[in-house]
């Protein structure tokens, strides 16, 4: 399986990766849920695998679009004080809750591509944090 096929499965999934990965970040990562106080989780899970697709998107293909939306992205996550440091701990909860999710379709070929992608849409989101982009 690759990157595409993995996000397809996840849309269709619902929020079902959402579940997984926030219920593990927050109990991994306690000091990072001050962030989340009065947040509806119930469209943030929905935020954030629509979040994969943009991120599977650049990946694929890195249109001036995309790179802008991660950029505001950034922007806003700056905004809402969210350390950069938060980033690291939210790759490995992501990649963590992938491979609960895929079980015995996750692979390390797979993991290393969701890895790049990652990478890749959080370099453009700091790019939002050392200047204001609005979309
Ligand atoms: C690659 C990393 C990340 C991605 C792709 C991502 C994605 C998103 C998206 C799509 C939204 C919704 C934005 C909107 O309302 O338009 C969001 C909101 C938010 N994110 Fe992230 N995020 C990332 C990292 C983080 C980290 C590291 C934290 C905290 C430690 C965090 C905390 C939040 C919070 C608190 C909100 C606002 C929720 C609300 O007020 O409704 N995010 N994120």
């Amino acid at each position: 399986m690759d990157i595409n096929e993995s996000l397809n499965r996840i849309l269709h999934a619902r929020e079902s990766l959402g579940e997984l990965f926030y219920d593990h970040f927050l109990s991994t990562y306690p000091e990072l849920q001050q962030h989340f106080a009065g947040v509806d989780f119930k469209r943030q899970r929905v935020q954030l695998v629509t979040a994969l697709m943009i991120i599977e998107r650049y990946h694929a293909d890195p249109t001036p679009a995309v790179e802008q939306y991660l950029q505001y992205l950034g922007t806003k996550h700056n905004e809402l004080n969210i350390p950069k440091e938060g980033y690291g701990k939210w790759t490995e909860a992501m990649i963590e809750a992938m491979g609960r999710f895929h079980g015995d379709d996750w692979s390390p070929t797979l993991e290393e591509q969701w890895r790049e992608a990652i990478g890749k849409a959080i370099a453009l989101m700091f790019e939002g944090y050392e200047t204001r982009v609005t979309v």
